[in-house]
Parts: C-alpha cells; structure tokens; sequence
C-alpha cells in the first residue's frame, strides 16, 4: 500500500514551528485550558475502546442512530481513515479540492476518480459525479462545509449526492468538521439514510484540536468494519481528548455561538482586506478557510507562500497542496490580535513586491 505524502503537512512541518504568525490554520483557536477539567478518573484507555457509552449516545443522537452506530476516534483523521480502510475495495469518488486525506487515503487502497467543484463559483455539479460513479465504486466523499473553499452545498445538492450513491449500492461518506459553525446546518448525511456515513470531530467547530477527540457515524456494517481497524490504528481515543471533548460537548451551545461569532467577524476582516488589495476569493458561507488568487508578480501559490514565510514569517498554505496552483489558503480562525498581526505582515508584503 502506497500513501502520497501530505502536502500540506510537509509544507506546515517546515515552517510552522519558527514562524511568527500562522495564517493558514485550519480551526478556531482554542478556547482557555482553564475553563475544563483535565484530570480524567482514570490514565488508562478508553474502556469501552471505542468511546464512553453515553457520550456516543448523545453523539449518536445528531444522526437518529443508536450509540452502537457510533464509534469515538483519535480525531476525524482516524474517523476517516478507518472508514475508507472497511469501505473501500475498489473505487472511491471524492469531491476535490478537499482536505487530502480524503482522496489520498482511498486512493491508497482502491481507485479514485476526482470531480473538481468549478473555480468560478465553487459549485459542485452533481451530474458530473454521477458519471463518475461506475461498477465497483464503494463511496462518494464528500466534505461539506468544504475546506479549503469554505463553500457549503445545499442540502439538494447533498441529497442528490445520497441517491447517486444508494443508487449504486455505495456510501455517501461526509466529512462533516465544519458543519456545526454553519449558523442552520444541514442535517448530518448519516442521518440520512442507511447510505449515509458521517465524520467529524472537536477539532475545528469547538477549537479542540489538541484533544484528538472525532467519531464515525453510519450504518453497523460500516461502524463494526471501521471499529475493527480502530483496534489496529489507535485501540482507544485518548482519555485526556475524551474527557475534555465531553465537557465540550456538554456546553456547545455557548463554546459554538462564540465560535461562531468570531468565525463571523474575522470572515468580514479579511473580506475588507481582500477587497482594499482587489483579490479575489472563494467567498465562504462557513467554517474559517477560503482560497484566494495569488497576487500577480508570483509563480503561483508555493512561491507565494514561501517568499512570505521567508520575508514576513506568516504562515499561509499553498494552493499546490490542494490541487489549485493559482490560490493559496487562509485561516482566518486564530485570535483576534493575530489576525490582525499577519494581515499587518501580509500588506506590506504584498505591497512590497506587487
Ligand atoms: C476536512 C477535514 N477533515 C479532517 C481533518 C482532521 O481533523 P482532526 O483534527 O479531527 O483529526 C481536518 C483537519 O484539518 C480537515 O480539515
């Protein structure tokens, strides 16, 4: 089995340690360790290993599902990988550009046909999706809201998507971390059906990225297959992770109207910024990530991004790790003053050499 390496990871791991500001941050900052409990009764596993019985039932009840067709996991990342790891023998059909993972992890172990959302307005067509699905394909991946656009399609298009994949006897897998900073989220896909799998995680609505803390909803098949990978990648979610997530949880209401007042505010930060500097932009409905053009003068995103890092130490992603050379990503969900600092940075860096 072949793995293509993480962009985006590679291009963080350089860079991110030593720089000043991080730009391209994917979640909202972390709300203060202060205001949560961190001393778990126990600093053993998780017992039972896949995710404390009543906390997978609330969870579980997001998706009309009984607690067992939920299982907790090291973040959406293991959420993810177990499920194309038990659901895909041959081929996936996955809705890029996107988080990596979500195509590269498919296609390590089966086939995979991309269908690209058009650059024009981020939109998806359905009917190219259609086509692609062929004999054989296991799962349409979808990530919605999406990263890196921070488009969110509507709930026709979604449901579209699900009778294409029922219709092939496939899963509708979503990648859901972002849909609870939409202000009327879409109900989740696993709540849609028996075709529906859902994953998400703390990590980007709550801010608790540090706490490894996602889940997997679906269908028992798809549950009891990815569980038993589980017990080969991570055995259980962390402790520490779990016993933080449930107060997170717990308290949603407040930690996720924050965030999203905050995601709301700093959007319209970068719309003005964006704008003054007449760049374009993929103009996102939710979450706190949106692609924008590279300024003219530059070979593209990658060089954009280095030259930046190099000269300013602000940290943005390359467009190159998504697929679309010609953008690069902006986090806009950091603290305030942060923000603040590399917009100051990026300014006159962009004056400087535009
Ligand atoms: C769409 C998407 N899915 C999954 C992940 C991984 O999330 P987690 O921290 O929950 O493993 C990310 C992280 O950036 C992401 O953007």
């Amino acid at each position: 089995m072949q793995i293509q390496p993480f962009a985006l990871e590679r291009f963080f791991a350089r860079h991110e340690h030593d720089a000043d500001v991080m730009l391209a941050e994917s979640g909202i900052r972390p709300p203060p360790v202060a205001e949560f409990d961190t001393e778990p009764d126990s600093l053993g596993y998780v017992v039972p290993t896949d995710g404390d019985p009543e906390l997978r039932a609330t969870l579980a009840d997001r998706y009309d599902r009984p607690a067992a067709e939920v299982v907790c996991t090291t973040g959406a990342q293991e959420a993810n990988f177990t499920a194309f790891a038990a659901l895909v023998d041959d081929h996936a059909v996955c809705v890029t550009p996107t988080y990596q993972s979500l195509h590269a992890v498919p296609d390590a172990v089966g086939e995979v046909t991309r269908v690209g959302l058009d650059s024009a307005g981020w939109t998806l067509d359905v009917e190219a999706v259609k086509e692609a699905v062929r004999p054989g394909t296991d799962v349409v991946v979808l990530n919605n809201p999406n990263n890196p656009t921070g488009r969110y399609h509507d709930r026709e298009t979604v449901a579209a998507l699900y009778e294409i994949a029922a219709d092939a006897d496939a899963y509708l897998l979503c990648d859901e971390v972002y849909r609870l900073l939409a202000e009327e989220p879409l109900p989740p896909v696993a709540a849609m059906g028996e075709h529906g799998v859902s994953t998400s995680s703390v990590s980007k609505a709550h801010g608790l990225a540090g706490c490894r803390f996602g889940w997997l909803a679906g269908p028992p098949a798809v549950v009891d297959a990815a569980t038993r990978w589980t017990d080969y990648t991570t055995i259980s979610p962390s402790t520490f992770g779990q016993h933080v997530a449930r107060q997170a949880i717990e308290r949603r209401e407040k930690l996720l109207a924050e965030n999203r007042a905050l995601a709301a505010d700093h959007r319209s930060i970068v719309a003005s910024f964006l704008d003054e500097h007449g760049l374009g932009w993929s103009d996102p409905d939710c979450g706190v990530n949106a692609l924008v053009e590279v300024p003219d003068g530059f070979d593209g995103g990658e060089q954009f991004c280095h030259s930046l890092v190099e000269e300013e130490s602000v940290v943005l992603a390359p467009g190159e790790a998504f697929g679309v050379p010609d953008r690069f990503r902006i986090g806009y969900g950091l603290p305030r003053a942060e923000l603040a600092e590399g917009l100051e940075r990026l300014e006159r860096f962009i004056e400087r050499n535009g």
